[in-house]
């Protein structure tokens, strides 16, 4: 234990941890939990994914900075807002669907699967559509998204912004992901981030500090595994599934990929990608008392006390 349980008592209270969810990340964390807590203090420029179904980075970086927003250059995706006058949403180029609103880590998520122009995709759980609209966008607006979610009033958010940012190759079904067996072909890629607790996105949502507890984590981790095999199932035999979510928690991440290693035929790949400059952080190996496959490692991290991100998970996945 790096800080004692009475110490550990305090900083929970005076950050509005709850007091299990604080020893968690002190178990996970380590000598960098003050990082970690600090880092979650902060809040996220807004940051924006260029679509370019529409327009072109450098196009959109003119009309952007020609109406007073300053912008930096973050990656190959998008910008981060670094001032303004005025909000972003309220832009023309926002109705336009010249940009999507969107993290600078899961920005970096949809070409992790790299989708190309022929492929057959399923996003499993796509609601509200961020990485599903930057798929339909690397895919150049050919081959094919099945875009499946349960919850109505994030679907018509869905559809709305699909409609926006003028991706024409999205159909949606208002369907569990665990119901894609029904689909007659079998999908070249598959995305499936999943339903989570969201921990990883304390600095959007500070609630998510306190709201849910470990029988919360247990309880999505069941979904997840069922979600994930079905996903598996269905997958074309060379297919790829990239498992995300934004949760902090191994039991939703490392632990689920650690059942289907040793339940699916599957194995991972690596994903190698950067996020401001910073290499992802390797999956956990060792962690709750549970010792994993050296094959977690390719499991990849982003968070907010390393990367000055949300906190987001990634396994590639291949099926056997
Ligand atoms: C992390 S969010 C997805 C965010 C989305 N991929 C994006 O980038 O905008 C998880 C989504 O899973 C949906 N969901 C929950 N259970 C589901 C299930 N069994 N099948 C499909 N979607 C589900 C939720 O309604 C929610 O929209």
């Amino acid at each position: 234990m790096f800080v004692d349980l009475m110490k550990l008592s305090d900083i929970a209270r005076e950050y509005g941890y709850s007091f299990d969810n604080l020893k968690r990340y002190n178990e996970m964390f380590r000598e960098k939990l003050p990082d970690f807590l600090e880092a979650n203090e902060k809040e996220n420029k807004d940051s924006i994914r260029v679509n370019t179904l529409k327009i072109t980075m450098n196009e959109l970086y003119d009309r952007l900075t020609e109406k007073g927003f300053v912008l930096s250059n973050i990656n190959d995706y998008g910008f981060v807002i670094e001032d303004f006058n005025f909000s972003i949403s309220s832009t023309e180029e926002n109705l336009l669907g010249y940009f999507y609103i969107q993290g600078v880590s899961e920005m970096c998520v949809s070409s992790i699967l790299s989708p190309t122009t022929n492929d057959f995709v399923i996003d499993m759980c796509a609601a509200p559509g961020g990485k599903t609209t930057h798929l339909s966008a690397i895919m150049e607006n050919k081959g094919c998204i099945y875009a499946f979610d349960v919850n109505k009033r994030r679907l018509s958010a869905l559809k709305n912004n699909i409609s926006r940012l003028g991706c024409l190759n999205i159909a949606v079904f208002n369907l569990s992901g665990e119901k894609i067996k029904k689909i007659n072909e079998d999908p070249d890629k598959i995305l499936l981030d999943a339903p989570c607790t969201g921990s990883g996105v304390i600095r959007k949502d500070s609630l998510r500090k306190s709201i849910k507890s470990t029988h919360d984590v247990i309880f999505l981790s069941e979904i997840q595994k069922k979600l994930l095999k079905a996903g598996i199932d269905k997958l074309k035999s060379g297919g790829t599934l990239l498992y995300t979510t934004c949760s902090l928690e191994p039991e939703e991440n490392e632990f689920v990929v650690q059942w289907a290693l040793d339940c699916l035929d599957i194995k991972l790949l690596e994903i190698d990608i950067q996020i401001n400059g910073i290499p992802l952080e390797r999956g956990y190996i060792d962690i709750f008392g549970r010792k994993l496959s050296n094959e977690i490692l390719l499991c990849k991290r982003t968070l907010p006390h390393v990367h000055n991100t949300n906190g987001l998970f990634m396994a590639k996945i291949s099926k056997l």
